[in-house]
């Protein structure tokens, strides 16, 4: 692809639906409260927002369990309601994407109600049956990501159906043609109602190997966690296969410039290089998780974005991401709340060569909230290997800093605990210049304004241990100080055109730049 989309250019955004904003005091965030917010994102200056799911859904999963692909949830509002959103989104610019769940869905799912009724029902190979082995075990050694064993007994038939995730949530048979094709029709759906593309959940995990082989056990250089949970996964996900889909939807997409984002939980970047397909023909955009689950450490990143930009292939283009709803917040994960932690964060985030995706909050620094055992909501993050709670990321927006934070009525109990907005809410930093909001606003009006930003390429240059600090296209360095020690880099003559310390905008620098502990800059400089 040669002609730029709007996503090489452009920052998403995630709303968690559910957090954003109540419009109805119901406690529960709504599409018509993302509509009301929608001034707030042009203002900030994003480009496309990608929904958490929306549909239908018992929500075992909190909506990862969809029920019906084709619908709104009644909590978040309906059809048209999402219409308008489209629409008034579109008047300011601002394309909407949704999450697309094509692994699993809902045990209430009807396709899953027919399959398990009886052997011989019509869908019954929608999805991933097996018999038991003779002792009475599973028939293979799969584990489910949230932990035990991948198989449920189905006492109706007597066989075991497959669930990568909750038992509630029954994985799809890739295999099956009609399931391909259903899931055509949905993508068709929804790009006709206007939707610029999905964010595919569990993006390399549909295809299962067709003979239910066992997984392997781990080697010495397996990542902690696999260790930890004793097999590496080659077999129930990451197959082959996958790319096939992927080659089928992104000829869907590209038919009429939509963008497919995927979830690649994947830690090897010339495997993750693979999602975008050799020809650039598969996925738009990968979700990077070894950057995400990187400490906020200069080497680290750096080998990151130097092994990500190594592998992918040529025109390619990365994805960084701070926080999202499984992982948390960066704010805390990276930086404590340490304020100047999480502006050179958002500098770092906004500045690299690829699309960055915020999640909602991340423009103010919000941290995550504490969430008492009584208060939990995400009951698959309690019984999960990790036993990892994500609640915490996923408490409600903080917009003011009133009873209800601006996200509901103050007589009203949200669905989830809201932090305290004192610490960080829009209102208040919106007044402030020297606020993360408006730094986070300033670089992404930068962004959009510099063309070496945009698309130039991404050169890491040599810099003092702790600091990170790379060349964007020719005019414009990037310097960050990662560390808790005063630095001084060799950025060559120039301007400071953002600093984290905003004091420093505008200042003349002739070649070398002292910064401060956890401090950065965004610079243009004279072209070499
Ligand atoms: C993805 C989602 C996560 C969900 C899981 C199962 O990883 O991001 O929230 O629990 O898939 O659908």
């Amino acid at each position: 692809m040669t002609e730029r989309a709007w996503w090489h250019d452009g920052v998403v955004y995630q709303i968690y639906v559910r957090s954003f904003a109540d419009s109805n005091g119901d406690g529960v965030g709504d599409l018509k409260g993302v509509i009301e917010h929608l001034d707030h994102l042009a203002w900030l200056g994003v480009d496309g927002v990608w929904l958490s799911p929306i549909h239908p859904s018992p929500n075992r999963d909190w909506g990862y369990d969809v029920a019906d692909y084709r619908g709104v949830h009644p909590d978040l509002g309906d059809l048209q309601t999402l219409d308008r959103l489209v629409t008034e989104a579109g008047a300011r610019d601002i394309r909407i994407l949704l999450d697309l769940v094509p692994n699993h869905t809902s045990d209430r799912h009807p396709w899953f109600v027919e399959a398990r009724s009886s052997r011989e029902a019509a869908r019954r190979d929608w999805y991933v049956w097996a018999d038991p082995r003779p002792d009475g075990s599973p028939p293979n050694n799969w584990l489910s990501v949230f932990g035990g064993p991948a198989w449920e007994p189905e006492p109706i038939t007597g066989q075991r159906y497959l669930h990568n995730f909750l038992p509630e949530q029954p994985d799809l048979n890739w295999w099956n043609r009609e399931v391909q094709d259903a899931f055509d029709d949905i993508v068709g759906f929804w790009f006709e109602r206007g939707i610029a593309g999905f964010r595919i959940d569990v993006a390399n995990g549909l295809v299962k190997d067709a003979d239910l082989r066992d997984n392997p056990p781990p080697t010495g250089d397996d990542p902690p966690e696999v260790r930890r949970r004793g097999q590496r996964f080659v077999y129930n996900m990451n197959r082959p296969e996958v790319h096939e889909v992927y080659r089928r939807w992104r000829a869907l997409a590209d038919a009429s410039g939509r963008v497919l984002v995927g979830e690649t939980w994947l830690f090897d970047p010339e495997i993750l290089a693979t999602y975008y397909g050799a020809d650039l023909d598969e996925l738009h955009l990968c979700f990077n998780f070894s950057f995400m689950f990187s400490d906020l450490e200069a080497e680290a990143l750096r080998a990151i974005v130097e092994s990500t930009e190594a592998a992918l292939p040529d025109g390619a283009q990365p994805a960084w991401t701070g926080s999202n709803h499984d992982v948390g917040r960066f704010a805390s994960r990276w930086c404590a709340g340490d304020p100047a932690m999480i502006r050179c964060a958002l500098m770092t985030l906004l500045t690299l060569r690829g699309t960055p995706f915020l999640y909602y909050g991340d423009e103010i620094g919000m941290t995550e909230v504490p969430i008492r055992d009584d208060e939990v909501r995400d009951e698959p993050g309690l019984i999960g290997e990790a036993q990892v709670v994500r609640d915490p990321g996923r408490a409600p927006m903080q917009w003011a800093a009133d009873p209800g934070a601006g996200f509901t009525r103050g007589d009203v109990r949200p669905w989830l605990p809201i932090g305290d907005p004192a610490l960080a809410n829009v209102a208040d930093q919106r007044s402030d210049p020297a606020s993360h909001l408006h730094l986070c606003r300033d670089l992404i009006a930068f962004r959009r304004q510099t063309p070496e930003l945009r698309s130039g390429g991404y050169v890491s240059l040599p810099s003092p241990d702790g600091t990170w600090m790379w060349r964007r296209g020719e005019g414009v360095v990037v310097a960050v100080n990662l560390s808790g020690a005063a630095a001084t880099v060799h950025t060559g003559a120039g301007t400071i055109a953002i600093g984290t310390d905003r004091s420093r905008d505008g200042e003349r620098v002739e070649g070398e730049l002292s910064l401060g502990p956890w401090e950065g800059a965004v610079m243009r400089v004279a072209l070499a």
